[in-house]
């Protein structure tokens, strides 16, 4: 299982061990807002650390909780994964952050290590992601990352934005 790094977060796979962390992220209302749109129970997260560590298992990614290497606490979370959860859909790029960590850059920090795990590791001909239309925090991380709006596509039964970028324009934007 791969651990990525980068100059201030420390991206390890969810494992039960970061039950409090990933918790505390996703039973706050305002960041599932724009995802379910309700927050976890700690049923739901203990379901979700299963989830993920049957992904890791079968194909070498999926979710990673972001560790800041400053205090050592679980600020977020990310994710390498088939769209649509089916491995025939090209890979999907996804991120969250607690509240008091947004606007300081970190999930365009992870992002990055991410997307360089995906094209360069995994040798991913295409990166996707996707959002709710009205979820603009998360639309301009896509942008910074440097993929391109493709339009409106129904995922996750929501409509929703989708951007993407090929391997080409992701060695492109390392020149
Ligand atoms: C989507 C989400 C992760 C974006 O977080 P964010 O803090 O806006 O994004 P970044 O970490 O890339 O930070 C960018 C901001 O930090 C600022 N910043 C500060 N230092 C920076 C640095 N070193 N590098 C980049 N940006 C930096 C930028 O100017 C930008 O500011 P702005 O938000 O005022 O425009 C966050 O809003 C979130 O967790 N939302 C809830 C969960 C969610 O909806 N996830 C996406 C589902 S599709």
């Amino acid at each position: 299982m791969t651990i990525l790094n980068t100059q201030r977060l420390r991206l390890e796979p969810c494992s039960d061990a970061h039950f409090e962390g990933l918790y505390e992220l996703n039973r706050d209302p305002e960041v599932m807002r724009y995802i379910t749109g309700k927050p976890e129970t700690p049923e739901d997260t203990r379901a979700m650390i299963e989830r993920v560590k049957a992904r890791w298992a079968e194909f070498g990614y999926s979710w990673w909780s972001f560790i800041d290497k400053e205090s050592g606490q679980i600020i977020g979370a990310g994710c390498i994964q088939h769209l649509g959860r089916d491995a025939a859909n090209p890979l999907e790029i996804g991120w969250r952050l607690r509240k008091d960590r947004w606007h300081q850059g970190f999930a365009s920090e992870a992002a990055q290590a991410m997307a360089q795990f995906a094209f360069e590791t995994l040798k991913a001909p295409l990166l996707v992601a996707v959002c709710d239309p009205a979820n603009s925090a998360s639309s301009r991380v896509m942008e910074r990352l440097g993929m391109s709006y493709r339009g409106r596509e129904r995922w996750y039964d929501m409509d929703t934005a989708v951007y993407q970028m090929t391997d080409r324009d992701w060695l492109a934007r390392q020149l």
